[in-house]
């Protein structure tokens, strides 16, 4: 760390020192012991499993932004105000599940390249796909999300972490259910004008 010198005159006091390095507090995968009354191991393992859930919820809510910004077509207009408003809503989970994993004492994974080697949900194209393939590429996003989350919340309520299991159920489950049954019902194969 660079520090300002003890010889710095009074004119000197007001430059910022920047550039400031030193070892981080906590190593990314270590769990520091939190009085939450939650045992080491279990607080471990809730951690583990909410990073998952974690880079795989940022990966969803970025695939969110990437279809509203790319979405074309007909339904333009209320596919680009829909996209938009799920990425907001999967932004909020993002936060929370990111800060149940603080609480916990863990770190949460933050960054692009950290999250892009964790998730599982398959990596789009950068090009732009009709809009029934960004609809399906985002169910199966989902579909992840909510696979995970189940087996994560029946393991945290086994092993006492109500709270864990709490932002698993009541959070991340129903709203990504809700969103997956506002996305499929665009799938559903009805004339817009004449019936058949
Ligand atoms: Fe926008």
């Amino acid at each position: 760390m660079r520090r300002a010198g003890k010889s710095a005159t009074t004119t000197d006091r007001a430059r910022p020192i920047d550039r400031q390095e030193a070892h981080e507090i906590q190593g990314f995968g270590h769990v520091t012991h939190v009085p939450i009354a939650l045992s080491e191991s279990v607080a471990s393992q809730s951690v583990e499993n909410l990073n998952q859930v974690l880079a795989d919820t940022i990966t969803l809510r970025d695939l969110y932004k990437k279809h509203h910004w790319q979405v074309s077509g007909p339904t333009f207009y209320q596919l680009h105000l829909l996209f938009d408003k799920f990425y907001e809503e999967q932004n909020d989970l993002v936060d929370t599940i990111a800060e149940r994993i603080q609480m916990l004492g863990g770190i949460s994974l933050a960054m692009a390249a950290d999250v892009a080697e964790t998730t599982i949900v398959p990596r789009p194209p950068k090009g732009r796909e009709e809009a029934p393939v960004q609809i399906s590429r985002l169910l199966h996003a989902h579909e992840i999300v909510l696979e995970e989350s189940r087996s994560m919340a029946r393991q945290a309520a086994e092993a006492g972490d109500d709270g864990t299991n709490d932002l698993l159920v009541s959070d991340v489950i129903r709203a990504n259910e809700k969103q997956v049954w506002f996305l499929s019902e665009h799938l559903v194969d009805v004339p817009l004008v004449k019936a058949d």
